[in-house]
């Protein structure tokens, strides 16, 4: 396999690589799906145990029976989430407010959930005993995913949803026991436009020496534009 196939700078493809919820209904191919898996598979993990599996799901008869498992509970999740985020109060009832086109987006995303052209369910084979670090074995490779897709045109959204209906998944795609469900990863190609991703300003994100204390180099590239932490504000 070719690996030299970034069409953007590394850097770049972090810093725009966010979250794509809207698809358009083109399939993705099997030549793509390789490409993202690949860079999926070049994660670390502890010892190099490379405990992480990917099912993927796309158009089969249990891919199919999955995503509709899948989409209750994203209809579910999202529902006890807009109404406990406050996405209809403030400036979500405003229909051109950020809160409210966000919450159009995850309305859609959750409506039509049966309809994303691939769901990856990321897992873990455990070798040791349920504990608190096994996530760092397999979400590294999640986040290459999602770098590997963004590089190819292609974007998705991790979402930790499945937990609602984890027992109907596992049946429905044949999971065992002794395997941890860490996430599942909607893909597609996007609808709208990749594009810068958000966050804290670095100088509120990184200390040096100690707790609280301020690193005054850790300032972000010059015109980064920041947002807040966490769900809507309630105004
Ligand atoms: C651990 C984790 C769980 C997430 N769960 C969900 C989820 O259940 N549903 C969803 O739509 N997005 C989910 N996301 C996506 C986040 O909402 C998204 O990454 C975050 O809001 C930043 O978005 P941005 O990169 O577009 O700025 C999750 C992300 C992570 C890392």
């Amino acid at each position: 396999m070719n690996v030299s196939i970034e069409t953007i700078d590394l850097l770049e493809g972090i810093a725009t690589t966010r979250a794509i919820r809207r698809f358009t209904p083109e399939p993705v191919s099997d030549d793509h799906l390789a490409r993202i898996l690949f860079a999926a598979s070049r994660a670390p993990s502890g010892s190099n145990r490379q405990p992480f599996r990917f099912v993927v799901l796309r158009d089969g008869p249990r891919a199919r029976e999955a995503k509709a498992i899948l989409g209750r509970a994203f209809r579910s999740a999202w529902a006890m989430k807009r109404a406990s985020d406050g996405y209809e109060s403030g400036s979500g009832a405003k229909t051109d407010s950020p809160k409210a086109r966000m919450a159009r987006t995850m309305q859609r995303f959750a409506d039509e959930f049966e309809s994303v052209p691939v769901v990856v369910i990321a897992c873990h084979v455990r070798y040791d005993r349920p504990n608190t670090y096994e996530g760092a074995s397999v979400y590294p490779a999640c986040q290459n995913l999602l770098l590997a897709a963004r590089a190819i045109g292609l974007g998705g959204v991790l979402s930790t949803w499945h937990l609602l209906v984890e027992n109907e998944l596992r049946a429905a795609v044949g999971i065992p026991d002794d395997v941890f469900v860490a996430a599942t990863i909607a893909l597609g190609h996007p609808e709208g436009r990749h594009g810068p991703v958000r966050r804290r300003p670095l100088g509120e994100l990184v200390y040096e020496d100690g707790w609280g204390e301020p690193a005054p180099w850790a300032v972000d590239p010059p015109g980064t534009r920041h947002t807040r932490a966490g769900p809507p504000r309630a105004g």
